[in-house]
């Protein structure tokens, strides 16, 4: 057994194990979140004071004896030990009970889920340099993705994204044609053709499984009359005089973005715009060593290829190499290589979000570090003129 060594820092060792003890926890603590979320606990403790164990357990129909243990792992809870009461304040509910907040976030750990479960593929991917279709991963992934952003778009998409680029809402006011390329479930879609009643929208993605699910929630929503879902790849879908065409978050998954902008470029109007919706990071390593840069995968090599391999392309990441910009950078990558190899005017490039912003709005989790300004600052946007 190996044992450590004289000159080794207990000090910094100790900071090491106090690490990985506090990432397993949450690893421990994803899975009850999900149990929380699919049971109903939070929802049934939201609005409720600071219940009982038995009051909690009767609401949501739970054996007694597990929901108090589940409500003892949670550290998303006030404890009132006097009482042996717990608390769900206004604030987690919002985060982990109300499923129409914009912070609501349990359906991320759905992503966890599938990055588990496609463990041995990404560790083949490793050692092949092959990549992964999008479509062969775990179906949590793709329900995964598409719950966690959908709230953030419903928040931000029509009422600060679309306003800050200039001309577009009038545009689409007036009646527009708008493809949504990468659309996963057409959240994004269906949230702009909800706002702009005379435009016609399209939406496209390689996954069969996700524009299935895309056009079932347009015909749901009573909307397939003017959202058609299809799928086709970014180079490839045959729509042409789009006055907008979004990317929402596909662009790091794709295995060639220059080619895909310039097959947008080819497919707009004239003086037709371009916007590209990311997380907001840094160019270099270092700008992203915080918690959404881990969560993002630049950290930690398995699952920086895994993201990076879950892209539709069937070439492998290292041939694709480097066309494919990987999981995590700042605006650098689009300025500098595909707004000129595909021939475009940068007419705004900043994070629209916090400009556009109406003066005394409370944009969601302001107050948070790294994930909430990741929220508030997602887009970078880009009109081609
Ligand atoms: C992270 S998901 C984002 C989905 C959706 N836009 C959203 O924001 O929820 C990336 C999506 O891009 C799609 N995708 C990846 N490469 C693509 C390509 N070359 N052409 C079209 N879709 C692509 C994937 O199938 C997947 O649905």
């Amino acid at each position: 057994m190996t044992t450590i060594p004289a000159d080794i820092d207990q000090d910094v060792l100790d900071a090491h194990v106090a690490r990985l003890f506090a990432d397993l926890s949450a690893g421990y603590g994803g899975v009850m979140v999900s149990i929380g979320t699919r049971l109903g606990l939070y929802a049934a403790m939201a609005g409720q004071g600071a219940p009982s164990a038995p009051e909690v357990a009767a609401r949501a129909g739970c054996a007694e004896r597990y929901a108090r243990e589940w409500l003892n792992s949670q550290r998303y809870l006030v404890y009132h030990a006097s009482r042996e009461r717990y608390e769900l304040t206004p604030e987690s509910a919002l985060v982990l009970a109300d499923a129409d907040s914009p912070v609501f976030l349990p359906h991320a750990w759905q992503v966890v889920a599938s990055m588990w479960a496609d463990e041995e593929r990404a560790a083949d991917t490793m050692r092949t340099g092959e990549g992964v279709p999008w479509g062969e991963h775990d179906r949590r992934l793709y329900c995964g993705v598409a719950a966690f952003f959908r709230n953030g778009y419903a928040a931000k998409l029509v009422l600060h994204w679309l306003p800050a680029f200039d001309g577009v809402v009038e545009r689409l006011a007036r009646g527009a044609r708008i493809a949504d390329v990468g659309c996963g479930h057409g959240h994004s879609t269906l949230l702009m053709a909800r706002a702009y009643l005379r435009s016609r929208f399209f939406g496209y993605d390689t996954h069969q499984g996700s524009i299935d699910e895309a056009r079932r929630l347009a015909a749901a929503a009573g909307l397939a009359d003017r959202v058609s879902f299809e799928r086709a790849d970014s180079e490839s879908y045959r729509e042409r005089e789009l006055d907008l065409i979004c990317f929402f978050d596909c662009r790091p998954d794709m295995g060639h973005p220059v080619r895909a902008a310039r097959h947008a470029r080819s497919a707009l109007v004239r003086d037709g715009s371009v916007m590209f919706v990311e997380p907001t990071a840094g160019d270099r390593v270092e700008d992203n060593i915080n918690p959404v840069g881990r969560q993002r995968r630049q950290q930690d090599p398995s699952a920086a290829l895994e993201r990076v391999a879950r892209s539709s392309m069937r070439s492998s990441w290292r041939r694709a190499w480097p066309i494919a910009f990987g999981t995590k950078h700042g605006a650098s990558p689009v300025a500098q290589r595909i707004r000129p190899a595909a021939s475009l005017r940068i007419h705004r490039a900043a994070s629209v979000a916090e400009r556009s912003a109406p003066a005394g709005s409370r944009p969601c989790m302001r107050s948070l570090s790294h994930w909430s300004r990741t929220v508030l600052a997602r887009v970078k946007a880009l009109e081609i003129r």
